[in-house]
């Protein structure tokens, strides 16, 4: 179980903090149409917790790479390209 965790958490890290926001629930936002920022915040709360949007710097990477190049990167909060 333990290993089960540490896997997604390496696949699938937690991108908003505050509201727990998956970067898999991002994903599938930006896959259905959320084209901006805005919209991101409204489909899934990430980018409008208590902190401020100290994510926001990390969505709006998501959103560019993946509207420029239609993939998503491995981990967002790295500087790679790869799924
Ligand atoms: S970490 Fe996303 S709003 Fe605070």
């Amino acid at each position: 179980m333990k290993n089960k965790i540490n896997k997604n958490i390496k696949t699938n890290p937690v991108i908003c903090i505050c509201n727990n926001v998956p970067k898999d629930r991002i994903e599938k936002a930006i896959v259905r149409g959320c084209n901006s920022l805005p919209k991101i915040y409204d489909a899934t709360t990430a980018g409008v917790g208590p902190c401020g949007g100290s994510c926001r710097p990390i969505l709006k990477k998501m959103l560019d790479h993946y509207l420029k190049t239609k993939e998503f990167l491995a981990d967002p909060r790295k500087n790679n390209h790869k799924k």
